[in-house]
C-alpha cells in the first residue's frame, strides 16, 4: 500500500509574476481554495498519510495554510461563526503534513531527492501541483496507485498530447507491441524537440515511483533546460527495474497556464452549489 506522497512546492511560479514575487504559486486561489490544497486532498483520497511538501524560501505563507490558526479560531468561536470555523479547521484532516526546504532550486529530481529520508525505502506517490485532477471514479493518484498494485513496479501518469505541445513534457517511449491500458516502457525523455517527439504519451504530473529512484537522483546529471530532471534518472532506473505508464482517467487542468487556470475557476465555480446560477448567468452574458 502506497501510504507516502511527496508533492514539490519549490518553484518560483515565473508563469505567473509578478503576483509570485508575494504569494507562492501553491497558493493561486481556485476561487476560495489554494490548488495546493486540491493536491494534497487528491493524496489523502487515495489514502496516502503522510504528505511531505517540498518548499523553499518565501513560501512560508503555503506552511501557515496547513496549520492551525488559533488566533483565528478563538475569534470565529467567541462570535460563534461555527461553520467559517469549521472551514479553517478542516483542512487536510486525514493526513500529516511534513515539509523539507530544498535550498537551491536545481530541478525536478533534485526536489525529489529531498525526499530520500522521508521516504524511507517505500513505494511513493510523486504529484506536481501544476497538474489538477478531477480524476474519473478516483482519485488521478488512486488510479496509479491500483496499477502499482497489479504491477509492482513504477508507474507514471500519462495523457495524450498535440505533437506541437510534446516539447513541454517528459515523453513516454513505449515497449513493441504493449496493449493498454497498463504500457510498459523502454524509455522516456524530457522535453524533446517536437521533431524528435518519440510518441505523444506525455507524463502529467503524477508518479509512484520505488525507492530506487534514489540511485539515480543522487548523482544525476544536469539535463534539459539545464536542470536535474526526474525523467532523466527515471530513465536510467529503468536499466534496473521495469517502469509502467497509465492513462489518468478525468480531466486535467494545468493550472500553470492561464487559460487552464480560468478553466478551473469556472468549472469548480459551477459545481459549488451558492455560485453555480448566478456563475452560469454571468458566462451566457460574456458569450453573447
Ligand atoms: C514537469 C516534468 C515533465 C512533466 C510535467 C508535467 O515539467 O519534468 O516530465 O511532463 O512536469 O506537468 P515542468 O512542467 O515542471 O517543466
Amino acid at each position: 500500500m502506497i501510504k507516502k506522497a511527496v508533492i514539490p512546492a519549490a518553484g518560483y511560479g515565473t508563469r505567473f509574476l509578478p503576483i509570485t514575487k508575494a504569494l507562492p504559486k501553491e497558493l493561486l486561489p481556485i476561487i476560495d481554495h489554494p490548488t495546493i490544497e486540491y493536491i494534497v486532498s487528491e493524496a489523502i483520497d487515495a489514502g496516502i498519510t503522510d504528505i511531505l511538501l517540498i518548499v523553499s524560501a518565501n513560501k512560508n505563507a503555503i506552511i501557515d495554510y496547513f496549520d492551525y490558526n488559533m488566533e483565528l479560531e478563538t475569534i470565529l468561536l467567541s462570535k460563534n461563526r461555527h461553520y467559517e470555523y469549521g472551514l479553517v479547521r478542516n483542512i487536510a484532516v486525514g493526513a500529516n503534513i511534513h515539509y523539507i526546504r530544498q535550498r537551491e532550486q536545481l530541478g525536478l529530481g533534485h526536489a525529489v531527492l529531498q525526499a530520500e529520508t522521508f521516504v524511507n525505502g517505500e513505494p511513493f506517490a510523486v504529484l506536481l501541483g501544476d497538474d489538477m485532477y478531477v480524476g474519473k471514479d478516483k482519485p488521478a493518484i488512486k488510479q496509479l496507485v491500483d496499477v502499482f498494485e497489479k504491477v509492482n513496479a513504477s508507474v507514471l501518469g500519462t495523457m495524450e498530447v498535440e505533437l506541437k505541445n510534446t516539447s513541454k513534457y517528459g515523453i513516454c517511449i513505449p515497449m513493441e507491441n504493449q496493449k493498454g491500458p497498463i504500457i510498459e516502457l523502454k524509455g522516456v525523455i524530457e522535453k524533446p524537440k517536437v521533431e524528435e517527439a518519440p510518441s505523444r504519451s506525455a507524463i502529467g504530473g503524477r508518479y509512484i515511483l520505488t525507492p530506487t529512484i534514489f540511485e539515480y537522483l543522487r548523482n544525476q546529471p544536469k539535463g534539459a533546460g539545464n536542470e536535474i530532471q526526474l525523467t532523466d534518472a527515471i530513465l536510467r532506473m529503468m536499466g534496473k527495474e521495469k517502469v509502467y505508464s497509465y492513462d489518468i482517467q478525468g480531466k486535467r487542468y494545468d493550472v500553470g497556464n492561464k487559460i487552464d487556470y480560468i478553466e478551473a475557476i469556472l468549472d469548480f465555480g459551477l459545481q459549488k452549489e451558492e455560485l453555480k446560477e448566478e456563475l452560469q448567468k454571468l458566462i451566457n452574458s460574456k458569450s453573447k
